[in-house]
């Protein structure tokens, strides 16, 4: 197996929980201060020495193209205007060796299928990792996770799936492992359930959008029975996938927000907002004004 180069991001969802702002424009668009999700998204690959950046698209998706293009009008005008800071910041969206194919999920039948249609530019010896944009994961100036998994994956050579512990009373809202062995972090992966209820619940280590994957996983996908709605859903294809290799589980260092809800992306946009150079200070006057009390960033 090859270093990870390729990163596939499942962009095909419908975002029904964020209607109706996801009507006409992907959720992955939303931004958290000034930068979209996917492109915190994309960061992450980056940071990771991913370099192919595979994007699963489907209706209403074509402003993800755009965002990753040459914008020439705008980069024109901007020139135009004198406006060297925004024209970097344009231009630089993705360095050039940075290579971004879209392929369309057709019809949204799940992250499985939408995991399956990556398989065309996949080659047979490579693993590949898979990042939900939606779960912003953010390590504060530390290494991104999808770099600490990766260096997991050079280690150990099989998949890894990212997660996190989550309060017991949570657990019927993931995809939840349970595992043996290895050395803290890092376990190996012997079942995988979907949105158990808490009383059913083997451990609290829940997998958040997160994976690197070896390509057997296609055959898996492949071999799903389609659930409720003809989907297919990529855990089933992962506990099959476990009985054939090791599957590892990592928990990652770092804070997740759940930005396909609104309370997640209320709390990112918040976090965010209080650290950005240009929002930070004022924000964080403002909030303890509004709210009474010591500014955010005194009392931390
Ligand atoms: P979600 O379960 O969050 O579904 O998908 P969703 O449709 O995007 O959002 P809600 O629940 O209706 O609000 C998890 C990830 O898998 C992608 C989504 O884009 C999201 O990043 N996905 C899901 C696909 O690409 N295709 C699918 O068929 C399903």
């Amino acid at each position: 197996m090859k270093k990870i180069t390729k990163a596939v991001f499942p962009v095909a969802g419908m975002g029904t929980r964020f209607l109706p702002a996801t009507k006409a424009s992907p959720k992955e668009m939303l931004p958290i201060v000034d930068k979209p999700l996917i492109q915190y998204a994309v960061e992450e690959a980056l940071a990771a020495g991913i370099t192919e950046m595979i994007f699963i698209t489907g209706r209403t998706k074509r402003s993800i193209e755009d965002h990753f293009d040459k914008a020439y009008e705008l980069e024109t005008e901007l020139e135009a205007r004198g406006k060297k800071q925004l024209l970097e910041l344009v231009r630089n969206t993705v360095p050039k060796n940075v290579n971004c194919i879209y392929i369309r999920q057709a019809e949204a039948l799940g992250l499985g299928h939408a995991v399956l249609c990556a398989s065309a530019v996949i080659n047979d010896d490579e693993a590949f990792a898979v990042i939900l944009a939606d779960d912003l994961l953010d390590n504060r100036g530390g290494p991104s996770v999808m770099q600490q998994m990766a260096d997991v994956y050079d280690y150990h050579r099989c998949s890894v799936l990212g997660t996190m512990n989550v309060p017991r009373e949570e657990t019927s809202q993931y995809g939840i492992v349970s595992t043996e062995g290895l050395a803290g972090k890092v376990q190996r992966v012997t079942g995988i359930v979907e949105k158990p209820k808490p009383e059913e619940a083997p451990t609290t280590q829940a997998v958040v959008g997160r994976y690197i994957l070896t390509p057997r996983i296609f055959d898996h996908i492949r071999a799903l029975k389609p659930g409720a709605g003809g989907e297919l859903q990529l855990t089933d294809a992962i506990a099959a996938l476990m009985k054939q290799e090791a599957v590892l589980s990592y928990e990652f260092d770092g804070v997740r927000y759940d930005c396909g809800s609104k309370l997640g992306y209320l709390k990112a946009t918040v976090e965010f907002g209080l650290r950005h150079p240009e929002t930070g200070g004022e924000f964080d006057a403002y909030l303890a004004h509004r709210f009474g009390g010591q500014a955010v960033a005194k009392k931390k």
